[in-house]
């Protein structure tokens, strides 16, 4: 009989944690949509806004360049960089926020939304910043963080002070159930998002670390005070914004308490990790409604103004962000080809996904790196091979490419462990183990300079300078002046390839079309069409050599690898691909 019992227990605790371990490990499919794409007949580029065929290069103006040797990237610095963007062929700049801020998620916590940091510059800086930008036909976006302020913002300061003071209600404060938090929910990164305030003696919300208070949006003049700072940059010239956390911003107004869910390990779009699923924290309806409200304000603007959220979710739940008529947010980061993988089924099925829930007049954008992820070339393997192929894909896909900078010469990931991070997060998870800390949750490993020269400190700034991360160890074979030098560099194949990019309508406007005779195996090739004109892109994602029949006349307008044409047959090399006319 016990034996019996015994083994009953033994067979349920080895079906729980079958179950916990697939559920954890799983990620779920969402089902593709039935999408009628039309081909060359879209409307004409004159009828459309420049947005939707701009190409955006980030820059983290901590880590671009310095020009006062205090060994932090400036306005200056950047403002000296220009000519470079310019060459290089970018047309949108965006930069990570230089707005006043004790750093502590260095910008992402702002005190003064007018103001740039004194580290970065004066006013008369950023006003000059914004017209050098323009000198050169190019475009700026600046990076607005609506969803909390810093914990130094005058509006906290007052709003911690006392129950019943003007800005009371500016932040999420609540009572707590007796010593426990008001609700159960979780920060955008898991655990407790709750925080005491010993004043008020009260618990206010922070979707990101304690020091970051999440607004109350729901109060009429949060709102107007954060439409105002909108207004007063796209009056300053700025052509665009990108939003910060937007789907955080908005959480239940009923305050009740998340779901439970047996996922631990986060889900890729972050909407289920630590046993909770975040159903009333994350993607509020009310944020689709506020995206709509933000896009009335920009429309009324000229030339066009344009957003594009930094939001997670799948993709049914981040087209709500850019509304069904079109008249949300203009754009969307979409996360999840970023975790890339090697082979051409993986760019197959996302691409294809993308086609499908954004057709025309939806933009989808490709983003492989950022600020706070690791860099594209580390999860290559550090093969300068598929970073070529994969700049080629990138730049010949249909949608806003995004580029991080340093991206474009292959700045790997650097080595700074999690125990000696500036990068506030880490700490905030220090019962990780150490592998997790120093590579995934270390986002100085993203963010270290920019690597100009192989002159000591990397030309960021002065040599006898202390540089605010150090700058990465291998700077000295691997930088921008060198590779301007090298006909074959990636920086090289980036610039020709964002110069025939410019130069090609369908490239710029064009619909995508699936080759069929691809639609399995190790090549992706796709058609890009405008009215009458088209190319076709082939792209090798294997180790081995692959012989294609192409069309009569096809000649090759941009290599990538080995790349021959004899008559009718194509040879393509390993991680080798062709724009072909
Ligand atoms: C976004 C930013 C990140 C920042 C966080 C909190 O994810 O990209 O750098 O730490 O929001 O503002």
């Amino acid at each position: 009989m016990l034996r019996k019992i015994l083994l009953g227990i033994l067979l349920i605790l080895i079906t729980g944690i079958v179950v916990l371990v697939v559920v954890n490990l799983s990620n779920d499919t969402e089902p593709i949509p039935e999408t009628e794409i039309t081909h060359g007949v879209e409307v004409a580029e004159a009828d459309r806004p420049w947005w939707e065929a701009t190409t955006v290069y980030q820059v983290y103006p901590r880590s671009y360049q310095d020009s006062n040797g205090d060994g932090i990237g400036d306005i200056a610095g950047i403002i000296s960089r220009l000519d470079y963007i310019a060459d290089l062929g970018f047309e949108t700049i965006w930069f990570s926020p230089f707005f006043k801020s004790p750093q502590k998620d260095f910008g992402y916590d702002v005190s003064d939304y007018y103001l740039p940091d004194p580290e970065y510059g004066d006013t008369l800086l950023v006003d000059s910043l914004i017209r050098e930008i323009h000198k050169r036909d190019m475009k700026v976006v600046f990076d607005l963080v609506l969803n909390h302020t810093s914990e130094e913002h005058p509006w906290f300061e007052e709003s911690r002070r006392s129950r019943d003071n003007p800005k009371s209600d500016w932040y999420l404060w609540r009572d707590g159930q007796g010593e426990e938090p008001p609700t159960n929910w979780h920060r955008a990164l898991g655990m407790n998002g709750w925080h005491f305030d010993s004043g008020r003696q009260q618990w206010y919300f922070s979707s990101f670390l304690s020091f970051q208070p999440d607004l109350n949006w729901r109060n009429p003049e949060v709102k107007e005070a954060m439409f105002d700072v909108v207004r007063y940059w796209l009056d300053k010239g700025v052509d665009g914004f990108r939003l910060d956390i937007f789907n955080y911003i908005y959480e239940d107004p009923d305050f009740r308490d998340n779901p439970f869910s047996l996922r631990v390990v986060p889900t890729q779009d972050f909407t289920k990790m630590f046993w909770q699923e975040k159903k009333y924290t994350m993607n509020h309806p009310d944020d689709f409604a506020l995206a709509k409200e933000l896009r009335g304000i920009l429309d009324t603007y000229n030339p066009p103004r344009f957003m594009v959220g930094e939001v997670f979710g799948d993709h049914k739940t981040l087209r709500n962000f850019l509304g069904d008529q079109q008249d949300g947010l203009n754009l969307v980061f979409l996360f999840d080809i970023s975790a890339l993988e090697w082979n051409a089924d993986f760019f197959r099925d996302k691409i294809q996904r993308i086609e499908a829930f954004y057709p025309y007049p939806y933009t989808p954008t490709y983003v492989f790196s950022n600020h706070d992820r690791i860099r594209s070339i580390s999860l290559l393997g550090n093969d300068l091979q598929k970073a070529k192929a994969l700049a080629l894909l990138q730049l010949t896909l249909r949608g806003v490419p995004f580029y991080y900078q340093g991206e474009e010469i292959g700045m790997p990931m650097a080595n700074i462990p999690g125990d000696q991070a500036l990068d506030p997060l880490p700490a905030a998870f220090d019962w990780l183990p150490e592998f997790a800390k120093d590579q995934v949750i270390n986002r100085d490993n993203c963010r270290t300079p920019m690597q100009w020269t192989a002159n000591a400190n990397a030309g960021f700034t002065d040599a006898t300078a202390i540089p605010w991360l150090p700058v990465s160890p291998g700077y000295e074979t691997l930088n921008v002046e060198r590779q301007m030098n090298e006909a074959n560099s990636l920086l090289a194949t980036n610039t020709q390839l964002l110069t025939i990019r410019r130069a090609s309508q369908p490239l710029q406007w064009g619909s995508l079309k699936w080759l069929e005779e691809y639609s399995a195996g190790d090549v992706l090739g796709f058609q890009r069409i405008y009215q009458q004109e088209q190319v076709t892109v082939l792209i090798n994602i294997s180790d081995v050599e692959q012989s294609l029949e192409i069309g009569p006349g096809s000649t090759i307008l941009f290599a990538t690898g080995k790349a021959d044409v004899n008559r009718n047959r194509l040879v393509l090399g390993p991680d080798s691909g062709v724009i072909l006319k």
